[in-house]
C-alpha cells in the first residue's frame, strides 16, 4: 500500500527521491493556522448545509481545534511521507477522532485547500508589512521635522546641484513608501476573493455554500471561476512585485546612507546599534546594515522573477509547478520584513552632522541657479542669457578658488555691469533653499507642512489599526 491518503490505486512506496522532490511540509507547515482556519470554515458549512451531519462536524472541529494548540505548542510531529501540510493535519485528525475525520475532505481539494491557505498568509503578511511601513514612515517625518531647515547639497548625477534640505530629502521617501503601500493595498483587495470551493478545479456537485465559507475567513466573496481559483498565483506575484518596487526604494536609501556616513562626507553618523567594527581596523565603522537593506533587495527581486517564471508556462489549471511558490515568497517577504525594520531602526537613531551638511552645500558654486534667477527677475534677462552670464561668473569664481556667495560685487560687474549688491540676498544657500517656497519645493515651511501632515495621518491610521 502506498500513500494513505490517495494511495487506493497504488501497489509500490513512493520512491525516496520523489518523497524528496515532492514533499513540501519543511516549508509549507508554516501554513499550518490557515490550513486549520480553511477547515474549520469549510466543516461549518458542511454541516450547516447537511452535506457533513452535525455530530460528525463537531468531533472534526475539535480535532482541528487540538492539532492547532499541538503545532503551536510545537507537539505535533510531521511527517514527509504525507508530503505537505493539508495531509499532515489531516491524518493526526483520523489518528485523534477516526474515521469521522474522513468527511472533512468531501467537496474540497488540496488545490482549492492550498490557494485558500496562501491568500489568507499574505493577507496576514500585507497588513504587517503596511503597519511596518507606516512605522518607517513616521520615523523619517520625525527626523525630517527636526532636520527641515538643515541645508544639504541636492544632488543630480551624484555631482552638487542645488542647496536641499535634509528634511525635504527624506520627506522624498515618505512620499516613496505613501506609494508602496498603495501597491500592498491594490494587492489585498484583489486578493481577497476564497477560492475554497473550487474544489480541483471544476467545483462540485455538492449542494455547498460558498458564501458562507467566503464570509467566514474575511474573504470579500467568493472566486467567480474555479479554474482560475486554483490556478492562479497572480497574487503572490503582485505581492513580490510591490515587495520589489519598495525594497528597490529602501536600497536607494540605504545607498545614501553608506555615502553619507563615510569620512568623505560625514553627513550622519548610523548609531552603534546598526553599525559594525573591523577585526583589523579599529577605526572603521561599517554601515552593515545599510549594505544588507542594499543586497536583500537582490533577493526580493529574485524571488519576482522566479514566480514568473514558474508561472509562464502552465497550463490551467493546478500543476504541482506551482508548489515552488511558497519558498520564494516565504523567504522574499521575511526578508523585506526585516529589510524595513533595519531601515526603521538606522532612521530613527541617525545622527545628523548639520554643519557637514551646510559646507558642502554651498561648495560647487550650488546657488548658481539662484544668481541666474535673480537676473531674470531683477535686470529682466532671458533666463538663456541670464545662464550664459552666470556661467562667466562661476567661472572667474572657480579661478579665484571662491565661494559664488564671496566673490567681489567688482568681479561679478566685470562680467555684467548691471548687477548690484542686492544680488547677496539669493547667494547663501539659506536663502536659497528659504526662496524655494513653489508647492512641493525644498523650503524649510513646506517641509514643515509636510512632515505635519504626515504625522498626522499617520497617527489618525495607527488609530484605525488598534
Ligand atoms: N502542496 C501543494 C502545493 O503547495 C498542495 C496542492 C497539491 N495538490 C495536488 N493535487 N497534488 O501546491
Amino acid at each position: 500500500m502506498g500513500n494513505k491518503m490517495w494511495g487506493g490505486r497504488f501497489t509500490q512506496q513512493p520512491d525516496a527521491i520523489l518523497e524528496e522532490i515532492n514533499a513540501s511540509i519543511d516549508f509549507d507547515r508554516r501554513l499550518y493556522a490557515q490550513d486549520i482556519a480553511g477547515s474549520r470554515a469549510h466543516v461549518t458549512m458542511l454541516a450547516e448545509t447537511g452535506i457533513v451531519g452535525r455530530e460528525d462536524a463537531e468531533k472534526i472541529v475539535q480535532g482541528l481545534d487540538t492539532i492547532l494548540s499541538e503545532i503551536a505548542a510545537g507537539e505535533f510531529e510531521f511527517s514527509r511521507a504525507l508530503e505537505d501540510i493539508h495531509m499532515n493535519i489531516e491524518a493526526r485528525l483520523a489518528d485523534l477522532i477516526g474515521p469521522a475525520a474522513g468527511r472533512l475532505h468531501t467537496a474540497r481539494s488540496r488545490n482549492d485547500q492550498i490557494a485558500t491557505d496562501f491568500r489568507l498568509y499574505i493577507r496576514d503578511v500585507i497588513d504587517g508589512i503596511d503597519a511596518a511601513l507606516a512605522g518607517l514612515q513616521g520615523a523619517l517625518a520625525e527626523k525630517a521635522l527636526e532636520n527641515a531647515a538643515t541645508v544639504m547639497p541636492g544632488f543630480t548625477h551624484l555631482q552638487s546641484a542645488q542647496p536641499v534640505t535634509f528634511g525635504h530629502h527624506l520627506m522624498a521617501y515618505v512620499e516613496m513608501l505613501g506609494r508602496d503601500r498603495g501597491r500592498f493595498a491594490d494587492a489585498r483587495r484583489r486578493l481577497n476573493e476564497c477560492p475554497l470551493g473550487a474544489a480541483a478545479l471544476a467545483g462540485t456537485s455538492f449542494p455547498i455554500d460558498r458564501e458562507q465559507t467566503a464570509k467566514a475567513l474575511g474573504f470579500d466573496r467568493p472566486a467567480a471561476n474555479s479554474l482560475d481559483a486554483v490556478s492562479d498565483r497572480d497574487f503572490v506575484i503582485e505581492t513580490l512585485a510591490a515587495a520589489s518596487i519598495a525594497a528597490m526604494h529602501l536600497s536607494r536609501l540605504a545607498e545614501e546612507l553608506v555615502i553619507w556616513c563615510t569620512a568623505q562626507f560625514g553627513f550622519v553618523r548610523l548609531s552603534d546599534r546598526f553599525t559594525t567594527g573591523s577585526s583589523i581596523m579599529p577605526q572603521k565603522r561599517n554601515p552593515d546594515a545599510a549594505e544588507l537593506v542594499r543586497a536583500k533587495t537582490g533577493r526580493i527581486i529574485g524571488a519576482l522573477n522566479a514566480l514568473l517564471v514558474v508561472m509562464k508556462g502552465l497550463p490551467l489549471a493546478y500543476s504541482k509547478d506551482m508548489q515552488e511558490d511558497k519558498e520564494p515568497a516565504f523567504d522574499a517577504l521575511d526578508a523585506f520584513e526585516i529589510v524595513v525594520a533595519a531601515t526603521t531602526g538606522m532612521i530613527a537613531d541617525m545622527e545628523v552632522d548639520a554643519k557637514a551638511m551646510k559646507k558642502a552645500a554651498g561648495s560647487g558654486h550650488s546657488t548658481a541657479t539662484d544668481l541666474a534667477d535673480w537676473l531674470v527677475r531683477v535686470l529682466g534677462l532671458p533666463f538663456r542669457d541670464a545662464h550664459h552670464v552666470t556661467g562667466a561668473i562661476v567661472a572667474k569664481a572657480a579661478d579665484n578658488g571662491k565661494p559664488l556667495d564671496r566673490l567681489p560685487l567688482a568681479d561679478m560687474q566685470a562680467v555684467e555691469p548691471r548687477i548690484t549688491e542686492d544680488v547677496f540676498s539669493v547667494l547663501s544657500v539659506e536663502k536659497s533653499v528659504k526662496s524655494r517656497t513653489s508647492f512641493g519645493g525644498t523650503a524649510p515651511a513646506n517641509v514643515r507642512r509636510a512632515a505635519r501632515a504626515w504625522m498626522k495621518r499617520l497617527a489618525r491610521e495607527a488609530k484605525m489599526r488598534a
